[in-house]
Parts: structure tokens; C-alpha cells; sequence
């Protein structure tokens, strides 16, 4: 210091500018806040802040119970009433807090304080908290005094695995499921069937995994016991996880597993063979059985128009049903698909080509196709609810920055799919009425294996744009400015890397997976 106030005088500007660092460096700090992710509803800093301690207690009574052990297990905390601060987990009666996913949040003196009037407000309030938590440079936590009022804009906020094209497994998912629950999201979709494999266990039909799910001669799929362990450790996390088996098309795995269902080329089911129904009820009965989810979601897209040209028996269908079209075809076996979806207690759900075939109004719509966003207004215009997962906005599959590793097809209008591009995105459009816009239930991400064979490049085409895709999901409607996001963002990455998920951090780490 006094050598510092010797050398000062004959350097007037480093001693300003010392000066300055000195006074402004504590205050900067004293008023960065903690990045969070997505951003609550409604947050009001306030001074001062409540340390967390050893002594620290976490306290929670009934069915707060599950979400108080583990938050005391990830904050190293023990449960109970005494101690210095406390954090208490309360359920409190809807009138309080009117949203099941929501929570109040308030921090000040030795208090935290959450309350929710269902446990899933008080989990998303705890990542909330967990998010709050800052150390400081000896080590001490401590939570900004806060009061946070949150609740999701979209009740679906869901990310599709594509564990058909490549398999990935059991421990993969969990590591997904984790992030997914920090960061608010409550749907995971398995793709769990297409042509490249089948993978999920069917006992009446054994050719479905033995020969559909064989990968360089290996069978690759999920056990039931696996199934039973990811939906638990799901649940856990309050994500339900929704099947989604493929048909009419996209199911060449289960043509070469039993061909006597499909059409000649093995691309799709064939809808007038009635046995065709008795292998799909037997599939779904399982799917129904093994996810307690309410949904099941059947595809129905990109079936083409040819798919059933030359079939004897389709004609006879056409001929005795008045079906004039392939489209007529689709929609007669998406009925039934439906019934027997509705029979097994389940709400169906289905890509947007079922508006084109005027499924059931019961059908949830996942839009994708970019370029129909005519079709996406008639789902809602006509009393369908509507998940938005536009391929132009919400395909992981995609590039990220350009000369960008990704998909080469459809879906890189407007450039890459940046995380710019996501929150540039606005799910709801302005010209919808009120009731309109109640049928879009959510928004769903999905992130499709053609290309992509290793954990490694999955986690990286799916991090960190998933939690942009939590942050339009569960942030009120407005804008979003992308620099505020990627400032906040950047904590976020390093802790993800930390933890050992290959979360991209800009396009230097893109050149690993560039292969020509
Ligand atoms: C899709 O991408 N065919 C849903």
C-alpha cells in the first residue's frame, strides 16, 4: 500500500483510475446478481444477504418432505428445526399460490422461505434457491435477500430424445433428466422407434427388439426394468416421460421384425390387414403399461402418398370404407390408432400431418413443419391442442453457428439455429385469440440422432440450447435479449462443463465433430 501511494502521485491517471477499481470493484460485485436461468416471472433484490451454513437447517413437513431431502442433500445441509438459518419448504393452499408449478421465494435476515401449493412449485422454487446460492471466496454460501414470485408461462415444456436413430442409454438419459429438472423443463419424449431401430421391449412380439433393435449385430434397447427406473428417477425430477412409437410410417425396424404388418417396401403398417390392429393394441398396451404418463404420441408423419400404392387389400379397404386418398388411408388407421390409444386410458398425441388428416380434436398436435405455419393456425382455429416444436427454431439436430456441424436437410432458414434464432422465437402468435392461444399447451425441443452417435456430440448439439428453450418455455411473453441471455448463460455452460456434460461454449468446440 505505501508502496503503492509512493509510486502514485507521478502517475495521475493509474492512481484514478485505481481510485476507481477500489470504490466501484466491491459495489459492481455487491450488485451482480445471480445468473439465473430461466428467469423468474417476477424477482425483487433487496440488500443484504442470508448466509448458509453448517448450522444452516432445512425444514419441511408432509409431502414437502421429498423436495426438503433433497435440497439439503445437494446443499450438504441437515434437516430438522434448530440451527442458525433455516430454509423452509411450505405447501400452501392454492388461494396463496395459484399455480401448481409456481412459488413464492423470499430470502432475508436468517430466513429462506418457500412456498408452493403443490410439490412441484416447491422443487422448481428449490433449483430456483440452488441457483441462488453464491460462494464466496473462503468458501461461505450465501443467498441474496430476494422475493421471487414464479410460475411457467407453458404447462408442456418438453425436449424429445431420438434414442431410435442411435441408441442411448439408461445413464445418458439420467444425465439429460437432471439438467431438465434444474432448468424447469417437464416432458421427456423417447423417439423410441423409426427405421433405423426399435427399443423398447414388447413380450408378445420378441422379434421387435430381437431383430429392430440390433445395432452392428447387438441388440440395443431399453429393458422394462430400465424403462421403470427412468420414469422413477423422472418423476423424481416431476418430468413425465412420453413414448413415442412411430406409425403408420417411419417404422421400417418393425417391418423387418414382422413384415406381415407392413406394406411391400417395409416403410409403413399396413392399414387393411385387421391383424395389423392386434399387434398395434399389443404394442401400445405395453407402452401404456410401462409409461405412466398420460400421452402417448404415435407420429403419423411423413407417411408420403405412394406408401400403400399396388396393395390389393388396401384398395379392397378403400373401396369398402369410401376412402378416396392416401390421406383418406392415414386418416382411417389414425382413427383406430386413436381408439385404441383413448381404450388404454391415454390422451393421444401426434405430428401436425394428423390436422392435414383430420385426426380426432382428443389429438395433442406437436407442430413442426416450419414451412405450414397455416397449419399450425387451423389446429388451434379448430380446438386442438398444440405443442410448438418448429424445426426452424426447436431442431437440435441442427448446426449452431456457422460451418457448424448438423443436419444438412431442412431447417436452417434464417441461418443456424443459434440460440439467437431461439429467443428471437415467439411460440404464440400476435393474431391468435384468447382462446387460441390456450390451445398451445407448450413447447418442445427435439433432438434427432441421424447424425449423431456419441454421448459426447448429443450433449453438445443439446447444450446449452436447451436452456434457452427453458427460458422461452417457462418465462412470461416478451422480448428477450439475446446478450442479457448469454451473459447470464455463461455461468451456466461452466457449471455444466464442471459436471462433465460437454455443453458448447462457442464454435471452437464445434471442430472436434467436423468430419470433412
Ligand atoms: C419430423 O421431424 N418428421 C417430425
Amino acid at each position: 500500500m505505501e508502496a503503492l501511494s509512493f509510486a502514485l502521485p507521478r502517475m495521475p491517471f493509474a492512481r484514478g483510475l485505481l481510485i476507481f477499481l477500489a470504490l466501484c470493484v466491491p459495489a459492481c460485485a455487491a450488485s451482480a446478481r445471480p445468473a439465473l436461468i430461466p428467469l423468474p416471472a417476477q424477482i425483487a433484490w433487496h440488500d443484504g444477504a442470508v448466509r448458509i451454513n453448517a448450522d444452516t437447517r432445512v425444514e419441511a413437513r408432509g409431502e414437502a418432505a421429498s423436495v426438503a431431502a433433497n435440497l439439503s442433500s445437494q446443499l450438504g445441509l441437515k434437516q430438522g428445526a434448530r440451527g442458525g438459518s433455516r430454509i423452509r419448504l411450505t405447501l400452501v393452499p392454492a388461494s396463496v399460490v395459484a399455480s401448481p408449478e409456481g412459488y413464492r421465494l423470499r430470502a432475508a435476515g436468517k430466513d429462506i422461505a418457500i412456498e408452493a401449493s403443490d410439490p412441484r412449485g416447491l422443487f422448481y422454487g428449490a433449483q430456483t434457491l440452488l441457483q441462488l446460492v453464491e460462494k464466496g471466496p473462503g468458501g461461505e454460501r450465501t443467498v441474496q435477500a430476494v422475493e421471487i414470485d414464479d410460475a411457467p408461462r407453458f404447462r408442456w415444456r418438453g425436449l424429445t430424445v431420438d434414442v431410435a436413430r442411435h441408441f442411448f442409454g439408461r445413464e445418458a438419459l439420467i444425465k439429460i433428466i437432471d439438467e431438465m429438472g434444474a432448468y424447469k423443463l417437464n416432458v421427456l419424449k423417447l423417439h423410441l422407434t423409426d427405421y433405423e431401430g426399435w427399443r423398447f421391449e414388447v413380450p408378445a412380439y420378441p422379434r421387435l427388439t430381437g431383430i429392430g433393435a440390433l445395432v452392428d449385430g447387438q441388440p440395443r434397447y431399453f429393458t422394462a426394468a430400465d424403462i421403470r427406473e427412468i420414469v422413477a428417477y423422472a418423476a423424481d425430477h416431476h418430468i413425465i416421460v412420453v413414448p413415442e412409437i412411430e406409425m403408420p410410417g417411419h417404422a421400417g425396424a418393425a417391418a423387418r421384425a414382422y413384415p406381415k404388418y407392413f406394406n411391400k417396401e417395409g416403410s409403413a403398417f399396413n392399414p387393411a390387414n385387421p391383424e395389423t390392429y392386434d399387434f398395434v393394441r399389443s404394442i401400445l398396451t405395453e407402452a401404456a403399461r410401462l409409461f405412466p404418463a398420460p400421452y402417448i404420441h404415435f407420429g403419423g408423419d411423413e407417411v408420403g402418398d405412394e406408401v400403400w400404392n399396388g396393395m390389393a387389400d388396401v384398395e379392397r379397404l378403400k373401396a369398402e370404407q369410401n376412402l378416396k386418398s392416401t390421406d383418406d388411408v392415414e386418416a382411417y388407421f389414425g382413427r383406430r390408432v386413436v381408439a385404441i390409444i383413448e381404450s388404454l386410458g391415454k390422451r393421444p398425441m401426434a405430428w401436425d400431418e394428423q390436422v392435414d388428416a383430420n385426426a380426432p380434436k382428443s389429438v395433442v398436435i406437436q407442430w413442426w413443419r416450419r414451412d405450414k405455419p397455416e397449419v399450425r393456425d387451423a389446429a388451434v382455429r379448430n380446438g386442438y391442442d398444440l405443442v410448438a416444436s418448429p424445426a426452424d427454431q426447436l431442431y437440435f439436430d441442427y448446426p449452431q453457428g456457422p460451418g457448424e456441424p448438423g443436419a444438412p436437410w431442412e431447417g436452417n432458414k434464417g441461418g443456424p439455429q443459434s440460440i439467437g434464432k431461439m429467443l428471437a422465437w415467439e411460440p404464440v402468435p400476435d393474431g391468435f385469440t384468447p382462446d387460441e392461444q390456450a390451445h398451445v399447451i407448450g413447447i418442445e425441443a427435439a433432438v434427432w440422432t441421424e447424425f449423431i452417435a456419441t454421448e459426447r456430440y448429443l450433449q453438445f448439439m443439446t447444450f446449452p440450447r436447451v436452456l434457452a428453450l427453458a427460458e422461452i418455455a417457462w418465462r412470461p411473453k416478451g422480448p428477450r435479449d439475446e446478450r442479457e441471455f448469454s451473459d447470464r448463460l455463461a455461468p451456466h455452460i461452466d457449471a455444466l462443463r464442471a459436471k462433465g456434460i460437454n455443453a458448447r461454449r462457442g464454435e471452437g468446440d464445434a471442430y472436434e465433430f467436423i468430419t470433412n
